[in-house]
């Protein structure tokens, strides 16, 4: 049975001050981690053993998951004193996994569901170094375009162009033999879009792409982790309260906003488009519209509050 690494060390850098006290894949999207999506996604595939690659912030995802066992997983923690890059970090972490299965390699900030398993079943059928999910999207440029021949071989592999070749982009989703994985060097910082996977293309390596255009999105960029998390709660109905939040029957959740454990929300008050963390406080007749309200941050009553971060300390506007 496949095996999974998490890449979870990034910066969040697209995502602060949300990110300064919480890694990006620790931001709830519609009342649960980002990582808690990915671990659920990567076991209805069947695989149970994972390992996250983690760094920057690294102490947060173990009092969390613990070791897997409330998911029915096993999970270890690989921490890079500094952050080895993608590549390097893919590396660290595979010492942690005994095993010649195929590795799945997740970026850590992608909710995606498209089929993992057909994924990994074509990329065992065809014998592959690697398999890449691929997606199509309007515009390229923020991410790794990959074109592929008639039989679906991966025919380039150009990380974040100005002038994309094609629409079909990395979904940051790969299916690794474990010997390719060997061959990247250890402790070294290595990217696997700008380094592994340009050499293995030249080199002839037998990398394929699965494109299947599933629900996908990258949660890198504040509008896109709060489209994510409205997204799923739509879905269901217009607002979802979590378990031990307390909601005034006054208030209201709507255009699929989430209140996260232990957050409160007073009389009167009107949640739109938004996300509130665990533990934060809204006043009563507040009026928040397509805002995220970070975890213990306190929105005083009647207080306006559109399109804005508001940590405990501050109030900033969404860059648009
Ligand atoms: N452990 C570890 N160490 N993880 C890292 C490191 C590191 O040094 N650097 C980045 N990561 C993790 C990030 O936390 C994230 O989950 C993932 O690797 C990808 O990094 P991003 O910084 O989010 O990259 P991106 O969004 O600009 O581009 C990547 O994702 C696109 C799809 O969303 C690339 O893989 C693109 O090719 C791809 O199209
Ligand atoms: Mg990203």
């Amino acid at each position: 049975m496949a095996v999974a690494i998490l890449l979870v060390g990034g910066f969040g850098t697209r995502l602060m001050p949300l990110t300064r006290n919480t890694p990006k894949p620790m931001l709830t999207v519609a009342g649960i981690p980002v990582t808690e999506h990915q671990l659920m996604m990567a076991k209805k595939a069947g695989i149970t053993q994972i390992v996250l690659a983690t760094s920057y912030l690294s102490d947060v995802f173990t009092p969390y998951f613990g070791d897997g066992s409330q998911w029915g997983m096993s999970i270890k923690y690989a921490v890079e004193k500094e952050p080895l890059g993608t590549g390097g970090a893919i590396r660290n972490a595979a010492q942690l996994l005994d095993t010649q299965e195929s590795v799945v390699i997740l970026n850590g900030d992608v909710l995606s569901s498209h089929d993992l398993a057909e994924q990994i079943r074509q990329h065992e059928a065809h014998d592959a170094d690697v398999t890449l999910h691929l997606t199509q999207v309007e515009d390229a440029r923020a991410f790794g375009c990959v074109p592929t021949d008639a039989e679906g071989r991966v025919t380039a592999f150009l990380e974040k162009m100005d002038n994309p070749v094609t629409n079909q982009i990395n979904a940051g989703c790969y299916v690794f033999n474990p010997r390719v994985i060997n061959t990247i060097p250890l402790d070294t910082v290595v990217s696997v879009e700008r380094e592994t996977f340009p050499q293995l293309v030249s080199n002839g390596a037998k990398i394929y792409g699965f494109l299947e255009n599933a629900y996908w999105l990258d949660i890198g960029t504040p509008k896109a982790l709060l489209k994510a998390s409205t997204d799923i709660v739509l879905r269901t109905g217009p607002g979802l309260a979590m378990p031990g939040s307390i909601i005034d029957p006054s208030a209201q959740l709507t255009g699929g906003s989430c209140v996260g454990r232990g957050a409160s929300v007073g009389a009167g008050a009107h949640i739109d488009g938004s996300i509130i963390e665990a533990g934060a406080v809204i006043g009563s007749q507040a009026i928040i519209t397509n805002s995220f309200i970070a975890a213990g941050a306190v929105v005083d009553k009647e207080a306006k509050i559109a399109s804005s971060f508001v940590t405990k300390g501050e109030i900033l506007p969404i860059p648009q």
